[in-house]
């Protein structure tokens, strides 16, 4: 299939353009690079070994995005472009619902306007809230997000659906991914946050590449086995290679569905750490500190419904995890700044 990924310069993207193209797939990326480089395409394009046709263009701009679908024939779209910063998202919160809901509808209007009508929206754990039931199902009723970017996501998923209800023509997959870290094994291309990142993991290469000096762990008194934070982290090579299990769906005509996709094991704050200094051999010298407000103490899927549905399983482990995400940070100690 022909797919348009929007916003594949970014973190997810770069790496599921590698899996779409490892199964057959051609692509073509959209990306306004607000929060990306375009290194990250040229460095993928090193990968499988040809160019990645890119245009450089804003979702909302309801003209480019016609005339892309007026000249490749996209069958379907994967459609990461956002904003995806919490913290930011409380102190912007217009900047976020502009950006997040607009692009959604230019796109969603352009794909109707030009017959297609299948789309992968990136969601996220975070619709969940404060998960009712844990390991979490698609089943588990959605909840109170607290800040802006979850909200646009929670809203985006309703919007999409009742596109899908009104047309039974679209086939609309949503995919809550949980959290994302690691990279492709290369070293090539990974996570490239802006200033002080605010998740765990790029926080942890950093300290460990001497960009930062310690990690402050947020809260060792929650209700969970050693008082830090739980999380699925998953491997962003299985979280891409979940898009290309997702695109089965759309072959099947599936209508609306919904996955998780996360590993399915929960590993604290103190078990990332851990397992970062003992993998790769390095200190992540680190002190507690109080909750971050907003965090839940656990929060981990039940994988089952992509497994029997789409066949997709995580590969990748906590140790292939932390191998690979400081892979990445050690060789690009600026990320693909000066690259
Ligand atoms: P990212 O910031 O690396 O990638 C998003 C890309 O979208 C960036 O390249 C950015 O330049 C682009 N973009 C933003 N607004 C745009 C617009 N209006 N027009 C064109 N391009 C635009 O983020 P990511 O980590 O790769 O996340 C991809 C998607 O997955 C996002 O929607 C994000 O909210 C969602 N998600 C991410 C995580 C995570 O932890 N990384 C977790 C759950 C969901
Ligand atoms: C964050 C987002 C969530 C998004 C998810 C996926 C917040 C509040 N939530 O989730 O919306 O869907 O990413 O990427 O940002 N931690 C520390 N020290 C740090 C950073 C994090 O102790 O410097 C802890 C956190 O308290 C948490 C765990 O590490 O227990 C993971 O944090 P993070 O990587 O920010 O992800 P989430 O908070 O799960």
């Amino acid at each position: 299939m022909q797919i348009l990924l929007t916003g594949g310069a970014g973190y997810i993207g770069s790496h599921t353009i590698i899996e779409l193209d490892k199964a057959g797939h051609s692509v073509v990326v959209v990306d306004n690079l607000s929060n990306s480089s375009p290194v990250s395409l040229e460095r993928v394009g090193e990968i499988i070994g040809k160019e990645v046709p890119f245009i450089k263009a804003d979702v909302r701009d309801a003209a480019a995005m016609d005339k892309i679908f007026k000249q490749y024939r996209i069958d379907a779209v994967i459609h990461f472009a956002g904003l995806k910063a919490v913290g930011e998202s409380v102190q912007k919160p217009l900047e976020y619902y502009e950006n997040n809901m607009n692009a959604t509808f230019v796109l969603v209007n352009a794909m109707r306007n030009n017959g297609c009508k299948n789309i992968i929206f990136s969601s996220s754990a975070t619709v969940y809230g404060n998960p009712a039931i844990i390991p979490i199902t698609e089943e588990c009723p959605k909840g109170a997000c607290t800040n802006p970017y979850g909200k646009t996501k929670s809203m985006l998923e309703e919007v999409l659906s009742d596109v899908q209800k009104a047309d039974p023509e679209w086939n609309v997959v949503l995919l809550r991914y949980f959290n994302p870290i690691g990279a492709h094994q290369s070293g090539r291309i990974g996570e490239n946050p802006n200033g002080i990142p605010n998740n765990l993991m790029p926080y942890i290469t950093q300290v460990a590449v001497g960009r930062r000096q310690e990690l402050g762990v947020f809260g060792n008194d929650y209700d969970t086995p050693d008082g830090t934070g739980v999380r699925d982290y998953i491997h962003v090579c299985d979280l891409a290679a979940g898009h290309v299990c997702a695109l089965h769906a759309i072959e099947r005509k599936c209508g609306l569905a919904i996955y998780n996709l996360g590993t399915g094991h929960g590993y604290s704050v103190l078990d990332v750490v851990n397992a970062f200094e003992k993998v790769n051999g390095v200190k992540v010298p680190y002190s507690i500190k109080p909750r971050r407000e907003g965090d839940i103490a656990t929060c981990y899927c039940n994988p089952a419904k992509a497994f029997k549905e789409l066949g997709w399983k995580a590969q990748y482990g906590i140790e292939e995890m932390c191998r690979d995400s400081w892979n990445w940070q050690k060789n690009n100690p600026n990320g693909y700044e000066g690259a």
